[in-house]
């Protein structure tokens, strides 16, 4: 177990090692236990996590600041647009001055090309640890959260299990792919195989891809993309089907929208959950486009752990932020 954790940032998932990651997902299953005896566990008691968001949330928000309560603090919620950001206050300002008053500095900012720049920025500045609530390129603590819940359906050895992180068909807006990015990334790591899947305007940026190859090589498990959806979810353990933008092929909306309305036959339903292992698990961050991106007969249905996924945001956060913020 690794115990000097004080201080640190997480931003990319690389950030914290393979050791570190298990270390914060001990913390965050006691943490989950002790809520669910009842016992109080105010490790964070008189701190303040700023919580700065430049785009909207259901959960991070809620879960972060739920967290900081339960862990005896406070977290105080910023909304970029009634801060004077917009009149001149730079990442450096940022970082320095709600570094001095919080004891952590929060932050969502999914700008493509700006976002994660950003959040780095503040970071170096800053004297609190700073966290990514998700930038265009990464969302960690989804990613901590998944990778909880994978283990607690699928047992801790993750070893030569199948996740398929598929492209799903949505019309609400232009996701961002930091959801698919955190999770190549990460899963490789616990020997998971990886079989990424999209359609050829969807790619991934070719740094990540290769680097997660690269992990995979290191811990001896398979990495493959593929463009069909159906292809990609055979015999997998786990189902990880979402939306995210053309990003890399047009940042014009309109375009992008043109695009991705051409494959609307990608949406996770039961014909092509009948591909993956009788026992796989359903999996997506929330929001999903109900009928759109999921079938809602899959996602209520008994493969689906979404609402588990979504609890463990608070645990798996609460365990950074007892170990990074004291
Ligand atoms: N999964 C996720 O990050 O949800 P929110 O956008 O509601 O925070």
């Amino acid at each position: 177990m690794i115990t000097n954790l004080r201080g640190r940032d997480l931003i990319s998932d690389l950030d914290f090692s393979k050791e570190e990651v298990e270390t914060v997902l001990d913390m965050a299953w006691d943490l989950k236990r002790k809520r669910a005896v009842g016992e109080p566990h105010p490790y964070l008691r008189d701190k303040v996590l700023g919580m700065l968001f430049f785009f909207s949330s259901t959960r991070t928000r809620c879960s972060f600041e739920a967290g900081m309560a339960q862990l005896g603090g406070h977290g105080a919620f910023i909304d970029s647009k009634t801060t004077q950001i917009a009149h001149g206050d730079t990442a450096v300002e940022i970082g320095e001055i709600l570094g001095r008053y919080f004891d952590g500095i929060a932050i969502r900012h999914c700008d493509w090309g700006d976002g994660n720049a950003y959040i780095n920025g503040v970071a170096k500045a800053s004297r609190a640890p700073v966290l990514n609530m998700q930038c265009e390129l990464f969302h960690p603590f989804q990613c901590l959260a998944d990778l909880m819940t994978i283990m607690e359906k699928k047992g801790r050895d993750l070893r030569r299990k199948k996740i398929v992180v598929s492209w799903a068909y949505a019309s609400s807006y232009l996701k961002p792919m930091s959801v698919p990015i955190s999770l190549i990334l990460q899963m490789p790591r616990f020997g998971m195989d990886v079989t990424l899947s999209y359609p050829p305007e969807f790619k991934l940026p070719d740094a990540y891809v290769e680097e997660a190859k690269a992990l995979a090589r290191k811990s001896g498990s398979a990495f493959e993309v593929v463009h069909d959806m159906t292809e990609g979810f055979e015999d997998a353990d786990v189902v990880y089907a979402k939306s995210w933008g053309p990003l890399l092929t047009t940042t014009d909306p309109i375009e992008g929208k043109r695009i991705q309305d051409s494959y609307k036959s990608w949406i996770t339903d039961a014909a092509k959950m009948a591909h993956a292992k009788p026992d796989a698990i359903y999996m997506h961050p929330l929001p999903a486009d109900r009928d759109i991106e999921v079938t809602s007969e899959v996602m209520d249905g008994p493969n689906s752990v979404v609402f588990d996924q979504a609890e463990n945001r608070l645990h798996a956060q609460k365990g950074v932020m007892a170990m990074t913020m004291w």
